[in-house]
């Protein structure tokens, strides 16, 4: 990537600022040898100095060095404001970090180097691919009120909208009519959905047609289906189960989120090939964390001891990461003490950090992994830390940090054969206990994947 032009500014312009008031010698002997033809003219040397120093306190140059220090410090506070009010966005470019592709070579672009990846992966024996539970489908900021927006989510077509009233739903994305998709052109009235095509509209609350502009009378049976929605903790969820079964759980709010007594602190974003239950595994996988997780931008080398994963005692669909971090460096100079971090894997699709030190104070981190296709994923992580200005910037840190974690495992997310028989060591029994965790999310008709019938299904 090339740098920015803020990155940029603010190499050249010292540089020039510098060099002007050290007058290197390329002016320097721009002056004598001035001062050379200027002899020959008959012009004194005093005359000539008098003139170079005339230039240098003419009104231009004196308006150049005033400019490029304003523009500097004002670089630099814009730079200091950006980072500590702010919040962080980072989406992972899948080619780069997912695969390493860098660039077209070979005589093929990234995309197509990609393409060839994605083709020649195994998935090996996938368990079904859409777990049972609560699944996050968008951050509450991203769906403005009377807004809408498409989303696909366990390969289903749904529209989420936000009433006038502030409430969200989530609707099946296809006017009953003639199959319009709503998300496309529609409209939200009140607490409906109104159809671009013909201007049907739908309750938010219970798919039920409501309006049809144009007819006398709207049909009994017109409706849609809906979708048992929540909103918490900043994010809107939608409720996924095979069979067709109500809620038996629910979002767990976070004290602070929801009553504004923490401040938010930005998300990430990356989308991925990669099977749902890949990434809640890695939670119970202790030894990886030496081999994939290495030192990154935050502080140095850090490394875990006391790494336990327990399912909850009561809470069935709750298991519990606890992990102690060892000292470590902050930026190669603050020692940054020994920390325990609590993970609470919540359901199949998202997880809750919690961190409460000394040094960084209180973060949480929402970690979620939204199933939106079949071997599809979407992981957006949210972060919030207590109020203050440093607590801003150090949460900022440290959700990017666990950003750089997850990098770590794109690769082998996306590119490894899921086998349901692994050979496990004997240091690896959490694997298998969490893999027995997970099976209470799927169900007779939990959806299966297999590519190869669906390629030829064309
Ligand atoms: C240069 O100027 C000086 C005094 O101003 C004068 O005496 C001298 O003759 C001049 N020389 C030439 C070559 O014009
Ligand atoms: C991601 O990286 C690839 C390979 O370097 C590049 O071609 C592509 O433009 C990048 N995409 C984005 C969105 O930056």
């Amino acid at each position: 990537m090339p740098p920015s032009k803020s990155t940029l500014l603010s190499v050249i312009l010292p540089v020039f600022f510098a060099g002007m008031i050290a007058r290197p010698p390329a002016f320097d002997e721009y002056a004598l040898r001035l001062a050379d033809r200027v002899q020959s003219a008959n012009i004194t040397a005093e005359v000539v100095s008098e003139k170079v120093e005339q230039v240098v306190h003419s009104s231009g140059f004196r308006f150049f060095c005033v400019y490029a220090a304003v523009a500097m410090v004002t670089f630099l506070v814009v730079k200091l404001y950006k980072a500590f009010t702010e919040p962080l966005a980072i989406y992972c470019n899948e080619s780069k970090i997912a695969y390493f592709v860098d660039g077209p070579s070979d005589g093929k672009t990234a995309q197509e180097r990609v393409g060839d990846f994605k083709r020649a992966r195994r998935f090996g024996q996938l368990p079904p691919v859409y777990p049972n539970g609560w699944m996050s489908i968008l951050r509450s900021d991203e769906l403005k009120k009377a807004a809408h927006k498409f989303v696909h989510v366990a390969g289903k077509n749904l529209v989420a909208f936000r009433g006038e009233s502030g409430k969200a739903y989530i609707v099946d994305a296809y006017c009953a009519h003639l199959g319009a998709n709503l998300a496309v052109g529609g409209s939200v009235q009140g607490e409906c959905i109104e159809c671009p095509f013909h201007g049907w509209q739908y309750r938010g609350s219970d798919g039920k047609c409501v309006k049809i502009g144009y007819a006398e009378k709207v049909p009994e049976f017109a409706k849609i289906p809906t979708y048992h929605s929540c909103e918490v903790n900043q994010r809107i969820y939608f409720w996924h189960h095979a069979e067709g079964k109500e809620p038996d759980w629910e979002v767990p709010a976070i004290e602070g989120i929801d009553d504004g007594t923490l401040q938010y602190i930005g998300f990430t974003v990356c989308e991925l090939d990669s099977h749902n239950e890949d990434t809640p595994e890695n939670g119970a996988d202790v030894a990886h964390l030496d081999y994939l997780h290495g030192p990154r931008s935050f502080t140095g080398h850090v490394s875990f001891s006391d790494v336990s994963w327990e399912p909850h005692p009561t809470e069935k669909h709750v298991a519990v990461l606890r992990m102690t971090s060892n000292p470590s460096k902050l930026l190669g100079i603050i020692t940054v003490p020994r920390e325990t971090f609590q993970i609470d894997q919540v359901g199949p699709c998202f997880a809750h950090f919690n961190a409460n030190s000394p040094l960084l104070g209180k973060l949480v981190l929402i970690i979620a992994v939204t199933p939106v296709g079949p071997m599809r994923q979407r992981i957006v992580t949210t972060g919030f830390t207590q109020k203050g200005l440093l607590s801003f910037y150090i949460g900022k840190r440290a959700l990017a940090e666990q950003y750089y974690q997850i990098e770590g495992d794109l690769p082998v997310w996306a590119n490894k054969k899921y086998l349901r028989n692994a050979m496990l060591v004997k240091e690896d029994h959490l694997i298998a206990k969490h893999r027995r965790f997970f099976t209470q999310f799927y169900s007779e008709n939990s959806p299966k994947y297999d590519p190869y019938k669906e390629s030829t299904e064309w």
